[in-house]
């Protein structure tokens, strides 16, 4: 082995290959083996990726046993404290944050494109009244293409640019078209002369008979929500996005997919179902029952909103959110799952399954509290983070489209199933 290259020894032959180290700007070295099959008659096996790295990327960075998450190189408690949401996505976006004239443009470019086709506002009619807003999400979302597809030219980039556009603006007045079809109110259209963040609140809370009343502490809390879950590199949707996106399928049904995978509750679902596992517990006094069942082998049951798959330290989202739930809950009143939640992290983070583990909450642990102090049912919890990562997912879908020599995502396999054999006759069998 020297140190720009590792050789492996086929054991059987005694045939040798080097495969090449390299290396990013940040983090572990990386073992280039694109020619290991070609070569040496190998593939690699490596079932939930856990040690490979799918691609190369300037967008994310993060160090699990750090903590650290930065976007294009700034630190994730700078961006939440000193930019809006909308800053940051020029900056997923584009590479740069935003100077005040760009800012400007950038706001106006997003408000431009808020309002959807009054047809696909029919699409919604077609749900079922109880129908989870996911469903209606994920659908909606591939429909979209069927309505914007002067711009879907995908190797032209200003065709990419706009359909990001398209996709941040329109987002939020699809997610709450589903919220006032699940609650059967009438869709409210969305307002210019409001921010990101409180033009959703609006079209959400008000109605045709009353305005609704913006709370500032609402409208920032969900901002800084938003930052926070913009990108997470190459996490289960956004490698969704790209393995669908590779085969030159249009961005609006890659983005589709995305919200499909992550829907899961291993993934984006967990917010909900932190929520549902609070109210199943119900009181302090049933914490420690639950912590035994999440250590029990044998029970299905997980903590959920702790764990994660690379930070093995604190998640930096979750340190924030857990503040932003404070100041929210200051203004909205007190919740007793917070109580609950506060009680339940102190307690495993004490317990030598979680230490020993390395499990911390995550940052769906404290966000549910936050939407649900905002009057937001919990299937709308996971939406709320699709919202927040849609900048994410096309920023990703931009940066691997436009890849010199982009292929398709193929990954291989390791066959286990029957070896070859003849087909009997049906008498025969
Ligand atoms: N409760 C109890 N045990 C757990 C948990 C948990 N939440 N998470 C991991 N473990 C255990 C797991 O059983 C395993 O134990 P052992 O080594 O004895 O077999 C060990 O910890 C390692 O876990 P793993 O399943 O191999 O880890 P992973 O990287 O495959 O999974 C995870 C990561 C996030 C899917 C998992 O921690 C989990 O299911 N957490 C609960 C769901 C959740 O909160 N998901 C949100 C993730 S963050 C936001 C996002 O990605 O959308």
């Amino acid at each position: 082995m020297s140190d720009t290259s590792i050789t492996l020894t086929d054991p059987s032959t005694g045939k040798q290959i080097e495969l090449p180290i390299i290396h990013g700007t940040e983090g572990a070295p990386v073992l280039d083996i694109g020619k290991l099959h070609k070569e040496f008659g190998y593939f690699t096996y490596d079932p939930g990726f856990v040690s490979t790295a799918s691609c190369q990327s300037t967008i994310t960075y993060l160090d699990g046993s750090e903590g650290t998450l930065m976007y294009r190189g700034y630190p994730i408690e700078q961006l939440a404290e000193r930019c809006n949401y909308l800053e940051v996505c020029h900056l997923i976006l584009t590479g740069e944050l935003p100077n005040a004239e760009q800012k400007v443009a950038f706001e106006r470019t997003i408000r431009n494109h808020t309002m959807i086709n009054e047809n696909l506002k029919a699409f919604f009619d077609g749900f079922r009244y109880d129908a989870h807003p996911m469903a209606m999400m994920t659908g909606v979302v591939g429909s979209l293409s069927a309505f914007y597809h002067d711009k879907l030219d995908i190797r032209d980039p200003e065709h990419r640019m706009h359909t990001a556009y398209r996709l941040i603006a329109k987002i939020p007045t699809i997610a709450a078209a589903a919220y006032k079809h699940s609650i059967g109110e009438p869709f409210i259209y969305p307002r210019s002369d409001l921010s990101y963040t409180g033009n959703l609140l609006h079209m959400m809370y008000a109605r045709p008979t009353q305005e609704y009343r913006l709370d500032p502490v609402a409208e920032k809390a969900l901002d800084v929500l938003f930052t926070l879950h913009a990108d997470h590199e190459q996490n289960a949707s956004t490698s969704t996005v790209r393995l669908a996106g590779s085969s030159g399928a249009n961005p609006y049904a890659a983005i589709a997919a995305g919200i499909a995978s992550l829907w899961g509750p291993a993934h984006g679902g967990a917010n909900e179902a932190v929520l549902r596992m609070l109210d199943e517990i119900g009181d302090v006094s049933n914490i420690d029952k639950y912590i035994a069942k999440a250590k029990d082998k044998e029970d299905p049951f997980r903590l959920m909103g702790f764990g994660h798959r690379v930070y093995r330290n604190f998640d930096p989202r979750a340190q924030i959110i857990k503040e932003i739930c404070h100041e929210v809950l200051k203004t909205y009143g007190n919740d007793p799952r917070m109580e609950l939640a506060m009680r339940l992290e102190e307690i495993a983070l004490e317990d030598a399954y979680f230490v020993e583990r390395k499990l911390y909450p995550n940052v769906d642990f404290y966000s549910g509290i936050i939407y649900a102090a905002l009057g937001l049912p919990v299937e709308m919890f996971t939406v709320m983070f699709a919202i927040g990562r849609t900048v994410g997912w096309i920023a990703h879908w931009m940066e691997m489209i436009s890849e010199p020599g982009q292929k398709i995502g193929r990954p291989r396999q390791l066959y286990t199933g029957p070896a070859r054999r003849d087909v009997l006759t049906l008498e025969q069998r």
